[in-house]
């Protein structure tokens, strides 16, 4: 077994790992990121597509957000809507902050750009990676490298930032670890399409058929999801009942609003769930992203949480392993879970909020809570200022 050094390692390339290395990088702190999958596989995962005022002022801070600011699209706010009824929510007159439409797909590639500029050290298509000693303060971890061999890399600390179903979550211990979770009775079935966008600004839609939403990528890529059954096959919904569903639940023909279609080049079908681990820090390991937790989607807060733990944790790491100052450190976990939390409310709160049960009493307190959403300025300020994001450290 072939022996290495490096100061940390980072499980998981995707954008918690690969900005962690980036900070870590720029705090003169050298790191060594692992990741089973590919670079190509990776990179073509279409996920989040929403960067919330936070995270687009670390991007920039870090020199990662030029080609963000050139290509990503700046939104206001969204639109909130239910039959009959489409309001504007302005995040930026409520709270003077904006959000930008920016796919995860595009933020990877920026963050592999980055790391390959800087040389970074990036092993991909590893395989058997395993956490020891994290207990200690000399951890190391092993694995088998692409090309079959077995090695060993010894760290000052580890970096679990490889999502819900890496090693990292389980490496703490049982005796020392809690977790909470709730899986929600409906699923997202999403498309990507070649298709300009029928809306200037996102729509979240509720409707007695279930939810759905408008997004978008570009001026020519639309993105759009329908709340569907838990266990639903994409082979049931072809194109033609996709677009059907959609132009139902958001409203083609109100007030003159049309949805346009286009041809579909992505479909899948997302379960919903709600989940947190404690603490985010055991001994030498830490976890970042959905390693640690997992909200679902109708938030848009998944990646931008990720991008938040990892700002507090390279200062943290920084301090610890330069300075040898635990401080920062030893505060990751319940710094980290503050804002954790929050986000896990408000992508439980807008879940529950726009997605059909099919009890009516529900439904009578959805549209009572829309309105009073949509309408009042409290209402309406406390989603903007969760959605547009609070700052990093809340
Ligand atoms: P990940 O992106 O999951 O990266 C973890 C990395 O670790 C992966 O590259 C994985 O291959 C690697 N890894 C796993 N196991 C190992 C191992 N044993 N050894 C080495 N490497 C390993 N968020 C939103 O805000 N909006 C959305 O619309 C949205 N849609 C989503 C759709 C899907 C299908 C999923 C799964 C998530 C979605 N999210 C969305 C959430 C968002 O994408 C995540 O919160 C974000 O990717 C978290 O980044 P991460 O780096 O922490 O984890
Ligand atoms: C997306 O564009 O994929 C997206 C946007 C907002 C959400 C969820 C997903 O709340």
């Amino acid at each position: 077994m072939r022996a290495q050094r490096s100061q940390v390692a980072v499980v998981g390339a995707g954008p918690s790992g690969l900005l962690l290395s980036h900070l870590l990088a720029a705090a003169d702190v050298e790191s060594v990121v692992l990741e089973s999958r590919s670079e190509e596989h990776v990179a073509a995962r279409v996920r989040a597509g929403i960067l919330e005022h936070s995270t687009v002022q670390l991007l920039t801070d870090a020199g990662l957000a030029g080609r963000l600011r050139a290509q990503g699209d700046e939104h206001r706010g969204i639109h909130l809507q239910w039959p009959h009824e489409r309001h504007h929510v302005d995040f930026v007159d409520l709270t003077g902050r904006s959000v930008w439409v920016y796919g995860q797909t595009e933020v990877q590639k920026d963050l592999v750009d980055a790391a390959r500029a800087r040389g970074q050290d990036v092993r991909h298509e590893v395989a058997d990676v395993a956490l020891h000693d994290l207990a200690g303060d000399h951890p190391h971890v092993t694995f088998t490298d692409a090309s079959g061999n077995p090695q060993r890399l010894d760290v000052d600390a580890v970096v679990g930032c490889d999502g819900a179903f890496g090693p990292g979550r389980a490496a703490v211990p049982e005796a020392v670890r809690s977790s909470w979770s709730r899986t929600y009775p409906y699923s997202w079935l999403g498309i990507l399409a070649d298709v300009p966008p029928s809306t200037d600004e996102l729509i979240y839609a509720w409707h007695p058929d279930g939810f759905a939403m408008h997004s978008m990528r570009s001026a020519t890529v639309s993105r759009l999801y329908l709340q569907v059954p838990n266990g639903t096959d994409v082979a049931d919904w072809p194109d033609d009942r996709v677009w059907d569903a959609l132009a139902t639940r958001l409203g083609h023909g109100q007030d003159g609003w049309e949805l346009t279609p286009g041809p579909v080049t992505g479909k899948s079908v997302l379960p919903m769930r709600s989940y947190v681990q404690t603490p985010m820090r055991h001994g030498r390991l830490f976890l970042a992203g959905d390693a640690a937790h997992t909200v679902p989607p109708t938030g848009a807060k998944g990646l931008n949480l990720a991008v938040a733990d990892v700002a507090l944790l390279a200062p943290a790491l920084a301090a610890l392993l330069r300075e040898g100052n635990p401080a920062l450190a030893d505060a990751y976990s319940d710094t980290a879970l503050r804002r954790v939390w929050r986000c896990t409310h408000f992508s439980w709160w807008m879940t529950t909020m726009l997605h059909t049960s099919g009890d009516p009493f529900d439904e009578q307190l959805q549209l009572s809570q829309l309105r009073w959403v949509a309408t009042s300025e409290a209402g309406a300020a406390g989603l903007a200022e969760n959605y547009a994001g609070l700052p990093i450290g809340f």
